[in-house]
């Protein structure tokens, strides 16, 4: 199941169609099961730590590329009763977001449907405008810093945390993730973006016009090494190969076929049983003063 949006920006482009441009964009996950629960299991402390001593009641925040919003959800717990907005450009996972919220009975936050390049807010509207996990699937991230920056009012922050596929680390040595997370930039590169974004976030915000004093830059790891961890991690890794919008554009650009595919998966299952398994990601991080 791919995602089922179909926003002008949300169509899906291949390498044999147009040229990948800001206005084709086509998420590289889109927003199947085994994405959302990687997304799901996100908060404010595994995600956003590096934020949340900005963080104060009455804060207003934008979360740009919300998802399914349960790290939206819990930033809106911790600047309560500060208003907080999430936005994305699929409905589909929006509707999602909001029954995130309902769940938890937060309702100073909202959700809307939204394109990172045009937010449809005013100028200097937001105390805190942040993204996580986003620019990387975007072919002009640094259009889309700019617009933070714009909705962004003086004074405020605009804060951004990117992982960074080529810095990803695991073992044991296996042959088919090294060939997932080759097959991974390729498709990300066939498709106009950039899969390793956390190192370059930093040189990203200075082009988008902060100046570097403004900036402070942190690195941030995720890391799986319980079975348990492992067998959430390999396993929605596993389903992703073979069922995810990434495992359709691998096919459309033609640099996979099923059963390699199939093998990848197999793979990822093989490495979650390992004993000593342990997997971490690197991500890029910028608090920047605008
Ligand atoms: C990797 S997910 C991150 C979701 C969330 N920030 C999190 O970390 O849990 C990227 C999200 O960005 C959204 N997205 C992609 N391109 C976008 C655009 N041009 N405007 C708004 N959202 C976009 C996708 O729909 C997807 O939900």
């Amino acid at each position: 199941m791919t995602d089922a949006t179909t926003e002008p920006f949300d169509a899906p482009t291949g390498p044999g169609g147009s040229t990948p441009s800001k206005e084709s964009e086509s998420y590289t996950h889109g927003h199947h099961e085994s994405v959302l629960r990687s997304h799901r299991w996100r908060t404010a402390e595994n995600s956003a730590a590096f934020l949340l001593p900005h963080l104060s009641p009455g804060l207003s925040i934008l979360d740009v590329g919300c998802g399914p919003g349960t790290l939206t959800v819990d930033l809106a717990q911790h600047v309560a009763p500060g208003k907080v907005v999430g936005v994305d450009a699929s409905e589909t996972v929006l509707a999602s977001a909001r029954e995130a919220a309902e769940d938890k009975g937060v309702e100073n936050v909202e959700f809307r449907h939204a394109n990172a390049y045009e937010l449809p807010f005013d100028d200097d509207s937001f105390d805190v405008v942040f993204a996580h996990q986003v620019l990387q699937h975007l072919s002009d991230p640094v259009a889309a810093l700019r617009e933070m920056r714009r909705v962004a009012r003086p004074g405020g922050l605009v804060a951004n945390r990117e992982s960074d596929y080529a810095a990803m680390t695991w073992y044991p040595e296996s042959h088919g993730l090294t060939e997932w997370n080759e097959l991974y930039h390729e498709v990300t590169r066939a498709y106009g973006f950039e899969a390793d974004a956390g190192r370059r976030l930093l040189s990203w915000v200075e082009r988008s016009g902060v100046a570097p004093e403004a900036i402070t830059p942190s690195a941030g790891v995720w890391c799986y090494s319980t079975p348990e961890d492992r067998r959430w991690w390999g396993g929605l890794w596993a389903e992703r190969c073979i069922a995810s919008n990434f495992a359709v554009q691998a096919k459309e650009s033609a640099l996979a076929d099923d059963v390699a595919l199939e093998l990848l998966a197999q793979d990822w299952l093989r490495w979650a049983e390992e004993p000593g398994g342990w997997f971490a990601v690197l991500h890029g991080e910028t608090i920047a003063r605008v």
